[in-house]
């Protein structure tokens, strides 16, 4: 059993799937952060994010295994270093290879098999899980959403002035939004929630409620 949610970048997305999750006793797939993983990998490396047949190279050869909540890429821990403003940027940059996209959407499948999941990125619902039995969109107005990534980024260390967080989600929002494979848009079946004024606790007994109802 899969449970989709995608969004753009500070709807909520993560912490959410995280939290239902683990209110359900799903396993959790965080599937941005494999994209940060290559984009990670390929800044490491040197190589141009818009040097197409490199990055998926790159992308191919990459060895990414989640284990309780942590990432490792090639068997380096690399959670806390993917949450970068340079690595956001460079993951949405990746994004756009179908090629890159291909090998991560075979990884992605694969971690589900057999599993209950929720799965949360920006195709989860359209390309990667159609046959999810419940999806969700969330949505929040960019300033909200650049705000959060404000927090997010003090928590760890980083300060970025807004005005620079809000650029960046709307570079991200469109890049996201108009490529050709697997654009960010809801899936036809899927719940689409606004996230800009409710708490964390109110969204999740939202997704909850909505995931009982389904089955
Ligand atoms: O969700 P997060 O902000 O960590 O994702 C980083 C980038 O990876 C996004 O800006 C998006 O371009 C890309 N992404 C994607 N498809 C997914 C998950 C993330 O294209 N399923």
């Amino acid at each position: 059993m899969i449970i989709t949610i995608d969004g753009p970048a500070g709807s909520g997305k993560s912490t959410a799937a995280r939290l239902l999750a683990e209110r359900l006793g799903f396993e959790f797939l965080n599937t941005g952060a494999m994209y940060r993983a290559i984009a990670f990998r390929v800044l490491a490396q040197g190589i141009d994010p818009s040097d197409d047949e490199r990055v998926v190279q790159c992308a191919e050869s990459a060895a990414i295994r989640f284990e309780k909540g942590r990432l490792t890429l090639d068997g380096d821990d690399i959670t806390d270093a993917i949450q970068s403003e340079s690595v956001s940027l460079a993951a949405s940059q990746v994004a756009v290879n179908p090629a890159v996209r291909e090998v991560l959407v075979g990884l992605q499948r694969r971690a589900a098999e057999g599993k209950r999941m929720v799965s949360e990125g920006r195709d989860q619902g359209t390309v990667v899980f159609p046959g999810a039995e419940a999806k969700f969109f969330l949505t929040a107005t960019a300033e909200c959403r650049a705000r959060r990534r404000q927090a997010e980024l003090a928590q760890r260390g980083e300060e970025v002035e807004f005005e620079s967080l809000l650029a960046t989600i709307r570079e991200r929002d469109e890049r996201d939004v108009s490529r050709a494979v697997a654009p960010l848009v809801p899936a036809d079946d899927a719940v689409e929630i606004d996230t800009s004024e409710i708490t964390v606790a109110e969204l999740v007994d939202q997704l909850a409620t909505c995931v009982r109802d389904r089955l």
